[in-house]
């Protein structure tokens, strides 16, 4: 979490860094700062909130000078205030440091520098690589930067400016946080994606694991601070630059109010691109960058996906798609609680690793671990370069363009979609009985971007029922089959955007406890798409409409059954079962969004969460 920028070059930093920020704030932002270097002056403002807070906090103030760093945070270590903001400087001032990541011997360290006689004005594990710096400081800025980095331990990106090297910043990073250097004419560009820095320059270098970047305005020199690399081969940084042909404006909001309705409408799109050049017209599916050797696929006796948050959900609809249909035992686990439990894995395991960003520290984290056990790992990630996508054997990557919105929409209708495409790819190799399913569902897939034009076609309809159930406190989602997973991907889409509380649970399950819950009134949304389980759903939701609740079904355009039987439905188009979870997901995004609107929340940044969560 957080987001890094920094500058070095011949234009005044403050601006840069502030459109950087401002591009960054998706990262976290609860509080935001800078540190600019004229001369052998350098200003540091900061201040819990924003980055519009920051902005208002600058107004006014004249802060000119080409070097600079910024800093937007999600708070790990010590609560969002003017003084645990970044950057953080040293005694004297002379150094400043953004951080992203966790310093793990921070106590050991802490205790250490005060013994030392320096006096640590914040509660976070920054300010003391700022005292670290200062303390190996003998005239060389990258010597003690280097030593400092030689005394800290756990995952981060983190970014060094100092009034006594005007024209010089020294970047570095370790696991999960990203970091990236923008080449420019005469400037260079530092910062934690590639969007931020579109507007100014297309032209990067993804810095790697125990990587040291030195930044001038004409020059990055890159230098190892830990002896072996933790992964990936290096090369000279001039060899290794990469050039982007994202538009500029790829990560702007375009006319849109939040970019979650930006987001959501470019589902077509996403789902488009996804499939593009990777389903052939005869039903097979090639994946040219995917050299997963057949061996593994026929070898493999369980399909392990690991993800968090909404990329879990992706995983539990795969779990859905590949049981029934490549005859193998299909689990998923939330890769937070599965590294931890010391799971049995082996080489016959083919792991299914599921992340937007591919930096999710936990994800990142329990693919390690599978991957010391023998398995093999397939990463569905959405972006190029990610961590994730380095470390993992095969990637097969969502084309759903840079998401900004914290809430995942685009991105998880693109990992359902790849779900799609890895279930026909891998039943190519094994033997099953599924030929017209496969067929089908791949015709449907053609499709798919048509049926959710059509969903999206209906959102005035979602709106108006959206502005109704914004007025409840309590929303009950339930499904079944390769509708409960969706039950819970808009669950969470309703927590997230709207801060109603909602529950999802498998509709043969809430009669077991949660029934206990449901008065006369109570909303319930209950999603019936699956056909062979159709009349069993008909019976569940019976049992929730005896109890008198407000019972909403989303269902298909030609169900009558259940919409004779309801005052509400939300209907969307019939398609495929197993590809159901797509439009069916697409409405409740815009239920969530519409509700978060009703109750003026903040679409784009929901309190206390991150979009990447590079810490575990
Ligand atoms: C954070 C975000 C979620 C996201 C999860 C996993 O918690 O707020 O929206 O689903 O991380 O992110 P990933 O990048 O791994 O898909």
């Amino acid at each position: 979490m957080c987001g890094i920028v920094g500058y070095v070059g011949k234009n005044d930093a403050l601006p840069i860094l502030m459109a950087g920020l401002t591009s960054l704030t998706y990262r976290g932002y609860d509080s935001a700062g800078v540190a600019v270097v004229n001369g052998t002056s350098m200003h540091v403002v900061k201040c819990a909130g924003k980055v519009g807070d920051l902005a208002a906090r600058l107004d006014g103030t004249t802060i000119t000078g080409t070097t600079g760093i910024g800093h937007t945070r999600w708070a790990t270590h010590g609560e969002p205030s003017d003084v645990n903001a970044h950057p953080h400087t040293d005694s004297a001032g002379d150094f400043a440091v953004v951080h992203n990541g966790i310093f793990e011997n921070s106590n050991e360290l802490r205790e250490r520098l005060r013994a030392q006689g320096c006096v640590i004005r914040s509660q976070t594990d920054t300010e003391l690589f700022a005292h670290l710096v200062a303390l190996n400081y003998d005239g060389s800025f990258e010597a003690a930067v280097k030593a400092a980095l030689s005394q800290v331990t756990g995952a981060f990106a983190l970014v060094v400016a100092s009034r006594l090297h005007p024209g010089m910043l020294i970047a570095a990073k370790l696991d999960t946080p990203p970091l990236v250097v923008g080449i420019g004419a005469d400037e260079l560009f530092v910062a934690s994606d590639i969007s931020s820095l579109l507007r100014f320059t297309k032209r990067v270098v993804i810095l790697e694991d125990g990587e040291m970047a030195v930044l001038t305005p004409k020059n990055v020199y890159v230098d190892l601070f830990r002896a072996e690399p933790v992964i990936g081969r290096r090369r000279p940084a001039s060899e290794r630059v990469l050039s982007v042909d994202w538009p500029a404006d790829i990560a702007e909001r375009g006319g849109y109010p939040h970019f979650m309705l930006k987001e959501i409408e470019e589902q077509p799109r996403a789902i488009r691109d996804t499939l593009r050049d990777r389903l052939l017209d005869d039903g097979r599916v090639l994946l040219e960058e995917f050299a997963l050797p057949p061996s593994v696929i026929r070898r493999a006796r369980r399909v392990l996906f690991l993800g968090c948050g909404t990329a879990f959900h992706a995983g539990l609809v795969g779990q859905y798609l590949f049981e029934p249909v490549l005859n193998v035992p299909v689990q998923v686990e939330v890769a937070s609680e599965f590294r931890y439990r010391q799971p049995v894995v082996g080489p016959d395991d083919l792991v299914v690793a599921i992340s937007q960003s591919g930096e999710t520290a936990d994800t990142v984290s329990a693919v390690r671990g599978v991957q010391e056990r023998g398995a093999t790992v397939v990463a569905i990630t959405n972006v190029v370069g990610s961590t994730l996508s380095r470390i993992a054997d095969h990637v097969l990557l969502t084309r759903a363009g840079p998401e900004i919105a914290v809430a995942s929409t685009k991105a998880f209708t693109a990992q359902v979609v790849a779900n799609h495409l890895l279930l026909m790819y891998l039943a190519q190799y094994r033997p099953h009985q599924h030929d017209k399913l496969l067929y089908q569902v791949g015709q449907g897939l053609r499709q798919l971007g048509d049926a959710v034009e059509r969903v999206l076609a209906r959102a005035d309809a979602i709106k108006a029922f959206a502005e109704r159930l914004a007025e409840h406190e309590d929303v009950y989602f339930i499904g079944r089959n390769l509708d409960e997973p969706i039950a819970r991907e808009g669950s969470l889409k309703l927590k997230e955007i709207s801060y109603i509380h909602s529950e999802a649970y498998a509709a043969g399950e809430l009669k077991h406890g949660t029934l206990a819950l449901l008065s006369p009134g109570t909303p319930v949304i209950a999603i019936a798409t699956q056909s062979e389980i159709y009349e069993k759903m008909v019976s569940n939701v019976q049992e929730v409409l005896a109890r008198k609740a407000w019972v909403t079904g989303l269902i298909a355009d030609d169900d009558t059954e259940l919409r004779g039987m309801l005052a509400d439905s939300l209907v969307v188009p019939r398609v495929n079962d197993l590809l159901a979870p797509v439009p069916n997901v697409v409405a409740l995004q815009l239920l969530a969004y519409h509700c978060g609107v009703a109750r003026g929340c903040d679409i784009d940044q929901p309190r206390n969460l991150a979009k990447s969560v590079t810490v575990e």
